[in-house]
């Protein structure tokens, strides 16, 4: 005689739907039924009543043979189900999309907002009560968040980690800036082909997510301090037994959640992402980040347009927050250097006068709570690696957040990874390349009119421009220059740079060069571009009129912007294109935000702006009857 629970087959009483597998059921007009038919396939697998009662954990796998940093998935998976299963719970797997930075054409940003709609809608709709979010290679760990955002079930976040560094020569290195600087080295003639080659071996020499503070690495201390996750999780390696204890933990933490229906919606607070924020100055984090965590915030119906954190909050918490984590880019060491001198735990203590202790955490303690239940005492760690407020590597604002006639919208400098600190004051002559073919078609060109006081300067790589916003902003140097001896340059562009890059460079300039009213898209050859990192500054000196004429000049001229061309767009290049905000906002799918799709033409809106464009071409074609 089978097992069964009564409740399920009386067909006259309503059915209780809020948890566990009767949640979420699919609409066939007979709940009872709906049920029952979802037992009959679920039990394919081989599940018992017993089984199939219980909280129900899901896991997102994200697994792929081309994600090498989610090499160590399965394992991870194994793990986090052992601790669900010994807390109760019933774990179940199911896979997403997955992002390599390497293996997203055009760009893994491009996909972003994509996995963060799969991350959603396959969270709200399968019966899972809390859900593991196993990610780790930079995108996914926001598209992640952001999606589970939305969702509002309780969601754990659960990194990858980081791999271990490599070696070439007796020296250490690591993904992904030595694969930069050692590429600027052959580029420049001083690293031979043999070098080069065989540093291509070495510089990934484990699974994991790249081994230095890139984009992967800033977003993991940031799920960490936004409370999402255990602290040691945002960086013991890969390969470590301590990761595989970490998922278990993790296995144990989501049952928690799901009794108690901890979701993120609800612990999130303003709080929690000053927090994040003041670490993502500390650790001279990715610029990514600033991209990643205002499309985060975004998501959440309590910040969404509340004012409380925008731009502008990140350059107010960096001017009192110093940059303490000596790691590539900003300094020279490697994750497990940063893991083994205490990570998070070692940096939060140091950190601690400057953080909301109020915050909450997925384990419903405080962050002040998780502090004090575990003591951290620097003896017999490292200091060089994590420095003490009164010792920090660099004093403040690592990232600082420039405005002026150039960026309106504003634009993003990471002072701290500048290799020539005399730029971060710079005025030039503009070189500039409209888009990245140009680029690639001139950089390299022996006659090419640039010098090291010039300011490169990239178009059309933004949100719109070049959809992705690929991080093509670390424009190289150009070949003569670095030839000669030339290892920095100020660079300006819309587009992103991967958060394993250095050098002075401004970055996500808004509004992009696609948009008609953008001051970058006009911007010519000779043109005298001002960056003040210590004033916020950034400017051409042109004059309102001639920035006015100019763009005028655009709109008449008949130039097919990118905003223009993708109105008749198919697929998923023309969603993007059409929906896709400014990095100031998150670069999100405006119909994703809390807000949603924006409602009518906002004065200075990429519609209004476009739709005054046509006008204004329309008032100079001959009356049409
Ligand atoms: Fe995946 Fe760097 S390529 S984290």
């Amino acid at each position: 005689m089978a097992t069964f629970v009564e409740e399920d087959y009386a067909i006259d009483q309503p059915l209780v739907t809020s948890s566990g597998l009767r949640q979420g059921l699919t609409s066939y007009g007979d709940a009872h039924f709906s049920l029952f038919l979802r037992k009959v396939f679920i039990k394919a697998l081989g599940y018992s009543e017993d089984a199939l009662s219980r909280p129900i954990i899901g896991i997102i796998n994200t697994y792929s043979s081309f994600n090498p940093c989610h090499a160590n998935v399965p394992q991870l998976i194994e793990a986090a189900k052992r601790g669900v299963q010994l807390s109760g719970g019933l774990a179940i797997d199911f896979p997403t999309i997955s992002i390599h930075e390497s293996f997203s054409y055009p760009t893994s940003m491009f996909l972003r907002n994509l996995m963060s709609m799969d991350t959603e809608e396959m969270i709200k709709a399968q019966p899972v009560d809390a859900c593991i979010m196993i990610g780790g290679c930079d995108k996914t760990v926001p598209a992640q968040i952001m999606g589970g955002l939305s969702a509002n079930k309780p969601i754990l976040p659960l990194v990858t980690g980081p791999m271990m560094p490599g070696s070439h020569k007796g020296k250490r290195i690591g993904a992904c800036t030595d694969c930069r600087n050692n590429w600027a080295s052959f580029r420049a003639g001083t690293l031979d082909v043999e070098d080069i080659a065989s540093l291509n071996e070495e510089l990934a020499p484990t699974a994991g997510t790249c081994g230095v503070m890139g984009t992967a690495s800033t977003m993991a201390c940031i799920t960490a301090a936004l409370g999402l996750m255990p602290l040691r999780g945002a960086s013991a390696p890969a390969v470590s037994s301590t990761r595989l204890r970490i998922a278990e933990e993790t296995g144990t933490n989501a049952v928690a959640a799901a009794g108690v229906k901890r979701t993120p919606q609800s612990i999130l607070t303003k709080e929690s992402f000053y927090n994040a924020i003041t670490v993502l100055q500390a650790i001279g984090g990715s610029t990514n980040a600033v991209v990643h965590l205002m499309a985060i915030v975004n998501r959440h119906p309590d910040l969404c347009g509340s004012g409380d954190i925008t731009l502008q909050t990140f350059d107010d918490i960096g001017r009192k927050v110093p940059l303490l984590i000596d790691l590539k880019p900003s300094g020279d060491n490697y994750m497990t250097d940063f893991h083994n001198a205490g990570g998070m735990l070692a940096l939060l203590h140091t950190l601690r006068p400057l953080l909301h202790l109020s915050a909450m955490t997925i384990s419903g303690a405080t962050l002040g709570e998780v502090l004090d239940k575990t003591p951290f005492r620097t003896f017999p760690y490292s200091q060089e690696i994590i420095r003490p407020l009164t010792n920090p590597l660099y004093p403040a604002s690592s990232l600082v957040v420039l405005r002026g006639n150039l960026a309106p919208g504003g634009a993003i400098l990471k002072a701290s990874a500048s290799k020539d600190r005399r730029l971060l004051c710079h005025t030039g002559p503009a070189v500039v390349f409209k888009n990245s073919t140009d680029l690639a078609l001139r950089i390299d060109d022996p006659n090419l009119n640039v010098t090291k006081d010039s300011v490169l300067v990239l178009q059309a790589i933004g949100p719109i421009g070049n959809p992705g916003m690929p991080e093509a902003g670390m424009i190289p140097l150009p070949r003569k220059l670095a030839a000669a001896g030339v290892t920095d340059m100020l660079r300006v562009s819309d587009g992103r740079m991967s958060g394993t890059a250095g050098g002075t460079i401004v970055l996500h300039v808004a509004p992009e060069a696609a948009i008609p009213t953008s001051v970058l898209g006009i911007v010519k050859d000779g043109d005298i571009i001002t960056s003040d990192a210590g004033k916020r500054v950034l400017s051409v000196s042109l004059t309102r009129e001639e920035i006015e004429k100019r763009l005028s000049e655009r709109a008449l001229d008949g130039e097919k912007t990118a905003w223009a061309d993708c109105q008749n767009k198919r697929g998923y290049v023309g969603l993007y294109q059409r929906s896709v905000n400014q990095a100031e906002e998150g670069a999100d799918f405006d119909f994703l935000t809390a807000a949603g799709p924006k409602m009518g033409l906002k004065e200075g809106s990429r519609a209004c702006v476009f739709q005054e464009q046509q006008s204004a071409k329309n008032k100079n074609q001959p009356e049409m009857c």
